[in-house]
């Protein structure tokens, strides 16, 4: 059985990719499946956290059981959903892959071929939702956020964990290795789970479920009482 270490903890998730419209049509995107986020969800639930999953576009994956889902669309829409359900969590976990730039200026009517040149499409950032959170976070309030790093060496994806560990501001940081057959869209998933506090440990290549688990066994020593 699994332990029901979360039982009145309030947990916030986001899961899933987003879409920054580019006319009433068409939108840049990613290829997150959501699965990481879901699998985090639905753990949590079992281990007794009162859960609320902000999703994003997803692979056609069912709603977990027992979990509330807020749908978003944009990085814009992730944001202000973040921002209205983490004040009150004990945990949030930022697993969606979030757009860095949307289109700037969304067209009102779908744009046209035309005879001529394409035209541009010029880029605005968005808003790092985890580097507000962590900002906005009431003490006591564990953040952890997700890092997909490519690297010829381990070394390599490591130490970019590291720098964005401290750069976010995060007391834990998920670093999946991608490339290559891993992570994005697969069943499985490995890398490196640190902490602000030093550790760093290696997460064995295993389901998305085994990696939630590690990550919640990870969480819970650093929630208070
Ligand atoms: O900087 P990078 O995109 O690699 O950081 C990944 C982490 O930051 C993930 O937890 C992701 O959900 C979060 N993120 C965010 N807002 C962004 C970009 C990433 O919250 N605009």
């Amino acid at each position: 059985a699994l332990p029901r270490d979360l039982e009145g903890r309030r947990v916030v998730i986001s899961a899933g990719g987003t879409r920054e419209a580019l006319d009433p049509v068409r939108y840049l995107g990613n290829r997150s499946s959501g699965k990481q986020g879901y699998a985090l969800a639905r753990v949590a639930a079992q281990r007794g956290a009162d859960v609320t999953l902000v999703a994003g576009h997803t692979a056609d994956l069912a709603d977990p059981a027992g979990v509330r889902v807020v749908r978003i669309g944009s990085a814009v829409e992730l944001r202000d959903a973040m921002h209205a359900e983490s004040p009150s969590a004990d945990a949030v976990v930022m697993a969606a892959a979030v757009a860095d730039f949307r289109p700037l200026g969304l067209s009102p009517s779908k744009i046209k071929k035309g005879d001529r040149e394409p035209a541009p499409i010029r880029l605005a950032v968005n808003p790092d939702i985890l580097v507000e959170l962590v900002k906005a976070r009431p003490s006591g309030q564990i953040v952890v956020g997700f890092a997909a790093e490519t690297g010829d060496e381990t070394g390599d994806v490591l130490h970019h964990g590291r720098a964005k560990l401290a750069r976010k501001g995060v007391d834990l940081l998920v670093v999946n290795a991608v490339g290559d057959g891993l992570a994005f869209e697969m069943e499985d998933n490995a890398g490196w789970l640190l902490s602000a506090e030093g550790d760093e440990r290696p997460i064995p290549h295993g389901s998305k479920a085994r990696l939630a688990a590690t990550l919640w066994d990870a969480v819970v020593p650093l929630l208070g009482t």
